[in-house]
């Protein structure tokens, strides 16, 4: 039979930020479920990477002062750093800025292209830089980004466009014949309404290179670049070597998973890209909820961040990634606090886990030298235990698939208390003072063959400890391999642990918390943070008012200075322009043989009769611009402060016509 193959995606991150909790969670969602796929025996690929391109990367490149790409080494160095600390196994990690991905993508462009799906038109939108994209009207919340809260820019462009509307119906179809598509099924929901919302236009894919150029260039457009949705989703298939790689043939199409920020570039943008270009559409997209910090979203600038490097220092990976996979359930928000961190260390991992396997380690030692016994006739109390034993095996096996993972976790938690009261009940010291020895290994059987599959089963979760636990139980694995089991296998029948098995003499896998002395170093470490966002807030403001009248402007050559005419001129006649407030007429004399007009925004800062016989300097060979009617044949210069113009003038009278350079 061939081996089932499944392949799992994190979305690619921003690198305008080093990563945080969110970024943490979705990695370790994968990595379990990669792993999880593995323990079925299946052939697995997991692809997780950075997003490298776009307006947002570059402007927060040039506020560093640093080049795009020097910018975008360092904090995709940072990402691809943390992975490993936290146990995650990725196969493949891709950056956009992968010269391969350039050109696949380059290639997928061309076949849309050619498909006749993208056109050229021109469009005016909303843009917000910090989703890099448009947003119609009907999108803006009160004239703001929805997401940001920000007042977005109106552009008006020559654009490349992909005909995405033309597979809206297409798509509706596809998810009402798939009702798996997208989960949990609220989000399922959510892209049903926005495919019938009939908001769905066509997709803008593309930015003139005049206005960014750190993008992907078009290759049927050589000033056009595109970027984010239309380069950074493909990275699910360059990754895997498309058209022609044996991973793209053997792996695709696998599924997504996101948080519900960008359902629908994965909703809709990317199933109808691959529809146009004829490739088969992904099998799931899977989407969680976010993480909060006392129900605020988590940010940089109000110091809320939680950082997974710290977690991992103070908690380990094992007890992080628990908490995360056992405390959020997947599609919903959940608050992050570190009181539930902590109890569920506590509780969960030391008080459940940790004693069972430590108190039952320490009896085989005594009362089997170790070595696990041979069991002999099971009592209806053993029955019930093996019966829950695989019961709960199987709900944790089908919720995890389902991306279930805290009801998982739940299911497996009641065998685990339920071993524990066993324990208890069947009181092995007991049964060894009465000298039942019979008794006594087929109750440490039970126990320590029970505690081998919980062991395995979290391996997805808890890769290190479940190692550890398995070798405590005698299982050859090595630290960084899968296990030689199959959850499967498992599930099907109790034992699998062989009697004359050595198994370890003790164990301490999850050591308490004190909590209220790191409940206190956590609080004096948020409230530094707190502090220091806050000063760095100021500054930035502080900065922000600072440049407000000083628009940074791109260098201009000395060529490109020299090329603009500006001249001392006499203002002969001045008067308002008929229907206009604000307009003055000029005509100014720069010695050219006869007065030239000039057009002027003045009138508010000055009496026609007040400018007659003043000296002022003029570009003179700007554009010639028609105003309410009148030509204006230059501008004259002034300098602005809070709104009010002045006129500039030589500082000494100067001949009519003398030149500025
Ligand atoms: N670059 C795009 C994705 C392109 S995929 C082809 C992007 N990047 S991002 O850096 O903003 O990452 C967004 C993702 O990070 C979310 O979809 C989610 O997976 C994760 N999270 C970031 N913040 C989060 C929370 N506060 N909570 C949970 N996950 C969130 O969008």
């Amino acid at each position: 039979m061939e081996t089932k193959t499944f392949y799992i995606t994190t979305p690619i991150y921003y690198v305008n930020a080093n990563p945080h909790l969110g970024h943490a969670y979705s990695t370790v969602v994968c990595d379990a479920l990669a792993r999880f796929h593995k323990l079925r025996g299946e052939d697995v690929r997991f692809l997780t990477g950075t997003d490298e391109h776009g307006d947002k990367i570059a402007k927060s490149a040039a506020k560093q002062g640093r080049s795009p790409q020097e910018f975008v080494d360092e904090i995709s160095s940072h990402f691809r750093n943390l992975w490993p600390k936290l146990d995650i196994q990725n196969d493949y990690f891709m950056r956009t800025t992968n010269p391969e991905h350039v050109r696949l993508v380059q290639k997928f462009l061309q076949k849309v292209y050619d498909n006749g799906d993208i056109y050229f038109g021109e469009f005016g939108g909303h843009y917000c830089t910090g989703c890099e994209r448009f947003y119609t009207e009907k999108e803006l919340v009160n004239g703001l980004c929805p997401q940001h809260l920000t007042k977005p820019e109106y552009i008006k462009e020559k654009n490349y466009f992909f005909r995405m509307s033309r597979y809206m119906p297409w798509l509706r179809q596809y998810v009402l014949d798939h009702p798996d598509f997208v989960r949990p099924d609220r989000y399922r929901s959510e892209l049903l309404g926005l495919i019938d919302s009939g908001g769905l236009e066509d997709l803008c894919i593309s930015r003139p290179k005049s206005r960014l150029s750190w993008g992907i260039e078009l290759p049927f457009d050589r000033d056009y670049v595109t970027y984010v949705w239309f380069d950074a989703l493909l990275n699910y298939i360059t990754a895997l070597g498309w058209p022609d790689g044996p991973d793209y043939k053997k792996y695709w199409p696998g599924e997504h998973l996101v948080a519900k920020d960008i359902l629908k570039p994965h909703g809709v943008f990317w199933p109808c890209m691959l529809h146009s270009a004829g490739l088969p559409v992904y099998q799931h997209l899977n989407v969680h909820g976010y993480w909060l910090m006392r129900d605020t979203k988590m940010s940089k600038s109000l110091g809320n961040v939680v950082h997974p490097e710290r977690m991992i220092e103070l908690f380990g990976s094992d007890a992080f990634r628990y908490f995360m996979l056992a405390e959020m359930h997947f599609g919903s928000d959940a608050n992050f606090n570190y009181d539930a961190l902590i109890t569920r260390i506590n509780s969960d991992l030391a008080n459940d886990l940790g004693n069972l396997f430590s108190r039952v380690l320490t009896m085989t030692a005594k009362y089997e030298d170790s070595v696990v016994p041979q069991p002999r006739d099971k009592t209806e109390e053993d029955r019930a235990i093996t019966d829950l034993c695989s019961t709960a095996l199987r709900n944790f096996s089908d919720l995890f698939g389902n991306v279930h993972f805290a009801r998982a976790i739940d299911a497996l938690w009641e065998l685990v208390r339920a071993l524990n009261k066993y324990v208890d009940t069947q009181a092995p010291w007991a049964l060894a003072k009465e000298g039942k020895t019979e008794r006594l290994k087929t109750v440490l059987y039970v126990l320590l063959a029970s505690m081998r599959k919980v062991a395995l089963a979290l391996w997805p979760v808890m890769p290190h400890a479940a190692t550890l636990m398995l070798q405590q139980l005698g299982e050859e694995i090595k630290e960084g391999e899968k296990p030689n089991l199959t959850i499967d296998d498992e599930i099907a029948c109790f034992g699998g642990l062989y009697p004359g098995t050595k198994v370890a003499p003790s164990s301490n896998i999850f050591p308490r918390i004190d909590t209220k002395a790191m409940l206190e170093l956590l609080e004096k470490e948020s409230k530094a943070e707190m502090e220091k966002a806050a000063a760095a807030k100021k500054v930035a403001e502080g900065a922000a008012d600072a440049k407000k009248d000083e628009a940074v402007l791109p260098n201009v050559t000395f060529d490109q200075f020299k090329a603009c005419d500006l001249r001392v001129g006499t203002v002969k006649v001045c008067e308002k322009l008929p229907k206009s407030d604000r307009i003055l007429r000029l005509m100014i004399d720069f010695a050219e043989g006869q007065p030239r007009q000039i057009l002027s925004g003045l009138a508010e800062f000055y009496k026609p009769e007040e400018l007659v016989g003043r000296q002022v300097i003029a570009v003179l060979n700007l554009e010639p611009r028609k105003i309410r009617g009148a030509m204006s044949n230059g501008m004259v210069l002034t300098a602005e402060k809070d709104g009010k113009l002045t006129l500039i003038a030589p500082s000494v009278p100067m001949p009519d016509g003398s030149r500025i350079g």
